[in-house]
């Protein structure tokens, strides 16, 4: 049994309002169903941040090559199924070697495969992981790029962002740079749409959560007991995940009992949106400076190419 996961899950339903940690989506099933959401039309963060990324290719090339940068490592917090790396290194000559890491391990390895395969001559090290511990990366002396696509620094309180981005820092080192995706505030319809689609994709991939407990953790959710709310909190500026329990009900994990009301919910996932003033904020708190900023049409999303700026590594 993997008893970190069995920890946060009792550590989580355990409090008032139960609360899962979303890391724990991502199992195999978990990840496909990921890569599902993406192909989405109602989910208009991934094609729209891929959407952009050639052109951010190129201005980075431009960037990189006026400060007579010729060897970056890219290390990919997060890096799924490795598609939005693609059009950073079809522009970018000058990334030499690319780190990618993430919790699905399974998955990334696969994907790491097919990467190899398309770009033969690029030196690739795959680090299974959750990017909130620390991780023993062994990065060479080339300038670091962290790239932190697909908005997942909105999964994190905004208080563990700021400390995530100031660890990072420490991991990448001096002159170390951070192309993020961020996903702005924006029309609440769109918004919730997004993760509401008509497919019922996105109820699957949260209850996914549910099937994972059953199979890892000896639990017995029955999942069809549950449904999927995903709402935006205005005040907070996060769109809020759930499972809302359908009925009266008592559930077991490893052994520990937890009753439900009908209508109780657990909160699985939060993803705060930003405006780009207010995550300049957060990144320079932690230490970054922006140096760039691409905005989507009518400010949908941003990508931010950020600096650290202290010479020295903490
Ligand atoms: C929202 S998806 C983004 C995937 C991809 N980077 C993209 O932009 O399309 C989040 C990714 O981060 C991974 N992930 C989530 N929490 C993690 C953690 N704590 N440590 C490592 N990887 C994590 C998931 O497995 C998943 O691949």
């Amino acid at each position: 049994m993997n008893h970190g996961f069995l920890q946060d899950v009792l550590a989580g339903l355990r409090l008032p309002q139960k609360t899962l940690p979303p890391k724990y989506f991502y199992d195999a099933k978990g990840s496909e169903y990921f890569d599902q959401i993406c192909q989405l039309d109602e989910y208009y963060p991934y094609r729209t941040e891929l959407g952009m990324l050639p052109d951010v290719a190129g201005e980075l090339k431009q960037y990189f090559s006026g400060k007579s940068l010729d060897n970056i490592q890219l290390v990919e917090f997060g890096a799924g199924s490795l598609h939005k790396v693609k059009p950073l290194l079809k522009k970018l000559p000058v990334i030499t070697e690319f780190v990618a890491i993430d919790i699905s391990g399974e998955h990334l390895k696969n994907a790491s495969a097919d990467l190899a395969e398309s770009f033969p001559k690029l030196q690739i090290k795959v680090a299974q992981g959750d990017f909130t511990q620390p991780i023993e990366l062994a990065l060479s002396q080339a300038t670091s790029m962290g790239f932190f696509p697909g908005s997942t620094i909105g999964n994190f309180e905004p208080e563990e962002a700021c400390e995530f981005l100031r660890s990072a820092r420490t991991t990448l080192g001096k002159e170390s740079y951070m192309l993020m995706g961020v996903d702005t505030k924006k029309d609440e319809q769109m918004l919730e749409r997004a993760y509401n689609d008509s497919k019922d994709i996105t109820a699957r991939f949260n209850k996914n959560i549910l099937t994972r407990m059953n199979r890892e953790l000896d639990a017995n959710f029955h999942p069809d007991q549950f449904e999927h709310l995903a709402i935006y909190n205005q005040e907070l500026g996060r769109i809020e995940m759930h499972l809302r329990s359908c009925t009266r009900q008592e559930v077991e994990v490893a052994g520990e009992s937890f009753q439900f009301k009908e209508g109780e919910t657990i909160h699985t996932e939060n993803s705060y949106k930003y405006y780009p003033e207010e995550f300049d904020r957060l990144a320079s708190s932690a230490g970054w400076k922006r140096e760039k900023i691409w905005l989507a049409p009518d400010g949908i999303f941003a990508i931010m190419l950020l600096h650290n700026a202290d010479k020295v590594r903490d």
